[in-house]
């Protein structure tokens, strides 16, 4: 019924539109500029709407009027194209148009561009500084009682934690290359730049977890250089700042150093692993995450905690007969340092 060439166009129009939708699914899950969950990201969306309905509309005006002409016009036998040159109505008529869109399209941009770049207005309520690096951020929040640690302030990796409601500038700068900060639902994006300094703002209307992206392709790491940006009711906000505080804090702890120089001394790390420190021992157990595990020494001791670590560390053979883990002979007090800092491997 149908010729060869027709088939072949409705096959390929159907793999694009399999591949149109499935692309949609794999994006599900993943960061979508057309939600908006904040003042900026609406501004630029009602934007985005406007200019999408027009072009939808300039699409089936414009294809329309090709497939019409194509139909109507097409090559017959025993038909003669007129010959006729100039349409003064039609070419008026799409050259002013366009333009009318275009021009008022600007003018649409130009009036949000001074809401979206206004990150110095008096309704700022808190100021985070981002830092790309290949290929990660580091959010350091600001030098505020409630953020100081034993050392330094409050820093997140990866993690940007704000108060819901609360305009926040991220002031941005770049360690290696250009990255771009990008939480679609919330804002625009805004480059990193080495060398200089760039800054967007961000407001969330609900408390809860956003996904961003790196946006300028900054080298093999790019597609995996994600932003968690966490909305915190405000009065929760509080709360999240003590805990993260808190934790911070364990690592920082003098009490810990101790028992972390005495296990990166000990033969401990021939056997353990902790990433990205220098034990790298393959006998033993992985200890990056000790205290998440649900059990040590095999399974004999359970649950993880002071009390089991202790036994354990003073002395393997006797919990666990055979063991590989010696018996190194430490001091009641040495193992009390590193059980402390084996707490902190969270
Ligand atoms: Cu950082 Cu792409």
């Amino acid at each position: 019924m149908f010729s060869v060439r027709i088939r072949v166009a409705l096959g390929l129009i159907t793999a694009l539109l399999i591949a149109l939708v499935s692309s949609t699914y794999a994006l599900a899950d993943g960061p979508w500029p057309n939600d908006p969950q904040g003042p900026q990201a609406r501004s630029i969306a009602d934007l985005y709407w406007i200019m999408f309905v027009a072009a939808v509309v300039v699409l089936a005006i414009v294809d329309g009027g090709i497939i019409y002409a194509g139909i109507k016009f097409r090559e017959r036998p025993g038909h003669v194209a007129k010959q006729f040159h100039g349409q003064n109505f039609l070419e008026l008529t799409w050259t002013i148009i366009p333009t009318l869109m275009v021009v008022s399209f600007s003018v649409l941009s130009w009036q949000k561009l001074d809401f979206i770049n206004n990150t110095r207005s008096s309704d700022v309520g808190m100021v985070i500084q981002a830092e790309g690096s290949q290929w990660t951020w580091t959010f350091s929040y600001p030098q505020e009682e409630r953020f100081k640690l034993l050392k330094g302030y409050l820093q997140t990796g990866e993690e940007l934690h704000i108060p819901v409601g609360m305009k926040v500038r991220i002031e941005l700068s770049a360690k290696d290359v250009i990255h771009s900060f990008w939480v679609p639902s919330i804002g625009g994006k805004k480059d990193a730049v080495p060398g200089r300094a760039t800054e967007l703002w961000i407001q969330a209307d609900k408390p809860g977890t956003y996904k961003g992206q790196c946006f300028e392709f900054c080298g093999d790491g790019h597609a995996d250089m994600l932003i968690t940006l966490v909305a915190h009711p405000q009065n929760e906000y509080a709360a999240w700042a003590q805990q993260a505080v808190k934790d911070a804090n364990v690592f920082l702890d003098p009490l810990t150093t101790v028992g972390r120089e005495l296990f990166f001394s000990l033969a401990c790390v021939g056997c353990h692993t902790i990433d990205k420190t220098t034990a790298r021992g393959k006998v033993g157990p992985n200890l990056t995450h000790l205290m998440s595990k649900k059990s040590i020494a095999g399974g004999v001791l359970s649950p993880v905690n002071e009390e089991n670590l202790t036994r354990w560390v003073s002395n393997p053979p006797a919990v666990k007969p055979g063991t590989l883990m010696p018996n190194l002979g430490l001091s009641q007090q040495q193992v009390h340092d590193i059980v402390l800092f084996l707490q902190t491997l969270k």
